[in-house]
């Protein structure tokens, strides 16, 4: 017996050792730009799928085949989820491509088959992935209205899909925002990152012109027009970057 207990101790005091090398060292790489391997990969699945199950069993779905509803989630998603998730007429985006782990296309997978699930994620996110707990800013009731719109999405083309964002009176949510919602200045931001930004890798692909943050398309918030001279900035590494503007 005491023999047992010092062979697990000794196992113990190895394995942390071991454990604390492979922090210490740096061996796992956190870049989002390399996988994890295939049991890692199915390991972090499984925890995820299984967490969101066990808290999301309990939620009361409310009616979501109300129109209103529908309406309300297709512009509050126009607004904040098609840089991540895309939308009929939105293929690709610099978000969607290189995110790790890549945001699922919400326009071919809709709600998943599970509406709970697809609100207890939308409220809470999911950690370390990208996926922002949106219940942080905005009140249940908007957060059924892109449930109850993402059931729909699958089924809609680009001119469906456009015409109800359009008709949804844009980007709302009901408690919770702080002065983050200046939308002038993330305008500015945005136009400066879809319109003005240039890549020099590879260069060929069209990015989708996306307003990551709001698709307001009532063009009450357009951008002010800004100075017509394309601003020319140097970084630290020596490279000059233009803004077209
Ligand atoms: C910055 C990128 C980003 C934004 C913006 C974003 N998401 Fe996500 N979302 C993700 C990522 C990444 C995942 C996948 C996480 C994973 O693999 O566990 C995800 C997962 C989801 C899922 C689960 C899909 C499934 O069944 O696997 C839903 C539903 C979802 N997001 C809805 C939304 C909605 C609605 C919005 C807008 C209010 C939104 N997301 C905005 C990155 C984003």
């Amino acid at each position: 017996m005491k023999r047992t207990i010092k062979t697990l101790t000794a196992a113990s005091v190895v394995a942390a050792i071991v454990g604390g090398g492979v922090v210490y060292f740096g061996v796992f790489n956190v870049g989002a730009d390399d996988p994890h391997s295939q049991p890692v990969h199915s390991l972090l699945s499984i925890a995820r799928d299984r967490s969101i199950e066990v808290r999301s069993r309990d939620i009361e779905v409310p009616d979501l085949t109300d129109e209103a509803l529908i309406r309300a989630g297709a512009g509050n998603y126009n607004a904040m989820c098609i840089g991540c998730h895309l939308a009929p007429g939105v293929a690709q985006t610099e978000l969607s491509k290189s995110l790790y782990p890549a945001p699922p296309n919400l326009s071919s997978l809709g709600v998943d088959g599970n509406p709970a699930a697809a609100f207890w994620i939308i409220k809470h996110g999911i950690k370390s992935t990208g996926m922002p707990a949106w219940g942080k800013s905005m009140a249940d009731p908007y957060i059924w209205g892109m449930v109850a719109f993402l059931q729909q999405l699958p089924g809609m083309d680009a001119q469906g899909y456009r015409a109800l964002a359009a008709s949804s009176g844009g980007h709302q949510h009901g408690g919770g925002e702080t002065k983050m919602h200046n939308h002038e200045g993330q305008h500015d931001e945005q136009k400066d990152a879809t319109s003005g930004h240039r890549h020099d890798v590879g260069g060929t692909e069209e990015l989708a012109e996306v307003d990551v943050h709001h698709g307001d398309t009532s063009g009450a918030h357009a951008p002010a027009p800004s100075a017509a001279q394309p601003k020319t900035h140097t970084h630290a590494d020596g490279k000059e970057h233009t803004h077209a503007q």
